[in-house]
């Protein structure tokens, strides 16, 4: 009998571990490498948020707390609800975890059965699939190209709808394209959702506050409230308020839904953080001053890259809405020869001999279900940017 769960085989280890660790051995070996594979932004969380962490400390505030948040943290979300999404919730339909991730994660858990679809637009975060494995379900990838800018159609959204579909897990904008969802085509989505009384759309707006140029953000239960009742709209404070490392995410939805999910939490992981929940109140009904700032910074290093990864043969560097990522395809270099004589067969071997040639670490498109690409995280200086795309288009110009 096998000592580890069937489960366990499954799933696949992380690649953008993979791709880190191999980065992190080459720097122990002295070399001169730069990453940008990290999904985290290089801000600092600010200051004010801090400071409601060490109060809460220095107030006692460290204590077991409800499973799923204590009542100031939900007040504070479904005040943000209303304020930012025109969405209104009761406290028992919230619920905080410890990360967007462990949302998702309950989420899954609390109502897969063996058997289940899940309908993931590909490109995907790398955890959508590998999660629904874990909780027996069945991923149905679509694979949504460049030429749609990286987005689902209405038509391939019916066409993978099945009598098995549970739930769509929807990312707008996208982790790891950027791409986002204007009205029209989110209406486009709902429209069909609509038609299919039996699927739930479970939404992760954890990108919501990182766009730019004039791109509105807009959530699936806000354009269109039919589906309200099988929403599940997932957010967290990681991204935005750069608070990564803090692991405090947020979901509100039915009220059904939500109780299942209390449960799995409250015989696992029990409750997120009492202190990472008071920096959350602050972070949510504090001064958003800074959003701005970080958004406006994202947008000169996004322009940046895009400028210089398009100057590179073979590439071709869409711009995104959102988020901190690029994912440019690299059709025109499948098949060539890196300068130290590797075949580039793959993304993956695109990735690997970059990394190995040039020092520069991005994550290859097959990790995320779309190929042949790469993604880029342009959370670092416009100096360590600007460095990575001058080794990454003088990699391309020696291709043969
Ligand atoms: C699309 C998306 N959803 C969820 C998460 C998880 O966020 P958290 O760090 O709050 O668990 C990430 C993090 O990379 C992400 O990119």
């Amino acid at each position: 009998m096998s000592f580890l769960s069937a489960t366990l085989s499954r799933v696949k280890p992380s690649p953008t571990v993979a791709v880190t660790t191999l980065a992190q051995e080459l720097k122990a070996q002295g070399r001169d490498i730069i990453g940008l594979g990290a999904g985290e932004p290089d801000f600092d969380t600010p200051d004010n948020i801090k400071d409601a962490a060490i109060a809460a400390i220095r107030a006692g505030r460290t204590k077991y707390t409800a499973p799923d948040g204590m009542p100031e943290l939900k007040a504070a979300i479904c005040a943000k609800f209303v304020r930012e999404n025109g969405l209104s919730y009761m406290p028992a339909q919230v619920s905080v975890a410890t990360g967007g991730k462990q949302i998702l994660f309950n989420a899954l858990m609390a109502t897969l059965n063996p058997g289940d679809e899940v309908i993931i637009p590909a490109p995907y975060w790398v955890s959508y699939p590998d999660m629904v494995l874990l909780g027996g379900g069945t991923p149905v990838p679509v694979e949504c190209g460049i030429g749609a800018g990286f987005k689902m159609t209405p038509e391939q959204l019916e066409a993978a709808i099945t009598p098995k579909t549970k739930w769509l897990i929807f990312n707008s904008p996208s982790n790891p394209t950027g791409a986002g969802y204007s009205r029209d085509e989110l209406k486009g989505l709902t429209d069909v959702l609509l038609r299919h009384p039996h699927v739930w759309v479970m939404t992760d707006d954890m990108y919501e506050h990182l766009v730019f140029d004039d791109f509105k953000f807009c959530t699936p239960a806000q354009v269109e409230p039919a589906l309200y009742d099988r929403t599940l709209t997932c957010n967290g404070v990681s991204k935005a308020y750069a608070m990564t490392g803090w692991r405090i995410g947020y979901a509100a939805g039915p009220e059904r839904l939500i109780a299942a999910m209390r449960k799995i939490q409250s015989q696992s992981t029990t409750n997120p953080s009492s202190i990472s929940q008071w920096a959350a109140v602050e972070a949510l009904n504090g001064t958003q001053d800074f959003l701005p700032r970080f958004r406006a910074m994202f947008q000169r290093r996004r322009d940046l890259v895009v400028k210089m990864l398009n100057e590179a043969p073979g590439i071709t560097c869409p711009t995104p809405d959102g988020a901190f990522y690029v994912y440019p395809s690299i059709a025109g270099c499948i098949g060539k020869t890196s300068p130290e004589g590797t075949l580039l067969d793959t993304d993956q071997a695109f990735a690997t001999a970059l990394l190995e040639e040039t020092g520069v670490a991005v994550v290859f498109g097959a990790a995320f279900g779309l190929s042949p690409n790469f993604r880029v995280s342009y959370a670092t200086s416009e100096d360590v940017l600007t460095e990575a795309c001058n080794r990454i288009r003088r990699f391309c110009e020696n291709l043969t």
